[in-house]
């Protein structure tokens, strides 16, 4: 039977990984500075990772949300500490896609009404409501364009605020660092007028942290850069180092009544074991001030190098933009070098996504191999 065709497939075959590496069938190391989409967190194969979910695994791997399982509710202490969201509810589940699908919905339920407001170049996944509010318009069918969603640009508060005070919208969703579109960000005052925005018109304000949430920003979720407090957080990529997780953290102010929200496999007792060892081996390892050390250093060294004409994002979620495309580059980078990057909507964005474990010789590695390719490129 083929396979469906999901993405363009590059010519390697990773069987194993290690820390920042993983390594081919015939043993070939690759530096991994992509995190396989930004969802390896704490590492390939972290020993407490792989001890968790094992030992997990040997005892009780699933059971349905019918039952008592003290997992979930140390999972969401533990989400409550390292973030410092207090007195939110979560809700889990298995993807980013299907955490915005819950986060869109509530707050359908909440407000009674039923368009969204998204961004120029969001992403927000490839469920009904979470594709219609996505600026994709190839991979949105015309069973999900039923959906009633405008799109604007990012920083239009005049926008905003003439769609919000019409009175329908339920929902606002926005990525704080922009992923698949290409690292843009809004500005502070962006940000917060639209939350004031929201508050004033009984509208949602949905912050997306699937792919910037768990550290990657430098801190536990990218919309702590800024002075707003969201009413639903989606969650997922980096909650389970590769384990399929996602969930909603959802604003006491919001009652979520029993029956809005169901699922069968999401907080089943694996994912559950997968998401603590992450957020243990996050706070043990100090992975927040490592983002940011290793943030720093990477930014000092890409400014250096004169082809790179624009650094976007933040922390360890970082796109460099040059001149042209650079679809070749990364082919480069992969089969001469082994060292695996990003694209993204932007051709000329190289997206930097590594494990939050990575250290200083890697970056030294991944700028030698840049050096000489550009050099290549250019000759
Ligand atoms: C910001 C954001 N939201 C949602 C999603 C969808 O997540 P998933 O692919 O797990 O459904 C992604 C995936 O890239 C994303 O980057």
């Amino acid at each position: 039977m083929p396979l469906f065709n999901v993405y363009p497939l590059y010519d390697v075959t990773p069987v194993s990984g290690n820390g920042v590496y993983v390594y081919d069938e015939k043993g070939v190391e690759f530096l991994d500075l992509y995190g396989g989409h930004a969802v390896i967190s704490i590492g390939h194969a972290h020993p407490k990772y792989v001890k968790a979910v094992t030992d997990q695994v040997t005892k009780l791997g699933f059971y349905s949300n019918a039952i008592q399982n003290p997992l979930q509710k140390e999972l969401a202490d533990k989400i409550e500490k390292l973030s410092g969201c207090k007195d939110y509810e979560l809700f889990l589940c298995n993807s980013g896609a299907e955490a915005n699908e819950n986060a869109l919905k509530l707050a359908s339920f909440k407000t009674g009404k039923s368009r969204i407001v998204a961004f120029r170049n969001g992403f927000h996944g490839r469920t009904s409501a979470a594709v219609a509010a996505t600026d994709n318009p190839s991979i949105i069918a015309p069973i999900n364009a039923q959906q009633q969603v405008t799109i604007l640009e990012l920083n239009d508060i005049s926008g905003v605020k003439a769609e919000l005070e019409k009175g329908d919208v339920c929902a606002v969703i926005v990525e704080f660092i922009q992923g698949v579109g290409g690292l843009d960000q809004g500005t502070s005052d962006f940000f917060e007028q639209v939350y004031a925005l929201c508050k004033a018109n009984d509208t949602m304000f949905i912050a997306d942290e699937v792919q910037s949430g768990y550290g990657r920003s430098g801190k536990f979720f990218a919309f702590q850069h800024y002075n707003v407090t969201p009413d639903i957080i989606s969650i997922a990529k980096g909650m389970g180092n590769g384990f399929p997780i996602g969930g909603i953290l959802i604003h006491p102010d919001i009652e979520a009544k029993f029956g809005m929200l169901g699922t069968t496999f999401g907080g089943n007792h694996l994912a559950c074991a997968a998401g603590l060892s992450v957020l243990n081996v996050i706070e043990e390892q100090k992975l927040m001030d490592n983002v940011n050390e290793m943030s720093e250093y990477f930014i000092k060294l890409a400014k250096t190098i004169p082809q790179i004409k624009n650094i976007k994002g933040r922390g360890l979620m970082l796109g460099l933009e040059f001149d042209f495309e650079v679809g070749d580059l990364r082919k480069k980078l992969i089969y001469e070098h082994h060292i695996f990057t990003g694209g993204a909507s932007n051709k000329k964005l190289l997206r930097i996504l590594p494990p939050l474990t990575i250290r200083k010789e890697h970056i030294n590695m991944f700028f030698e191999a840049l050096i000489e390719t550009l050099a290549e490129v250019e000759a």
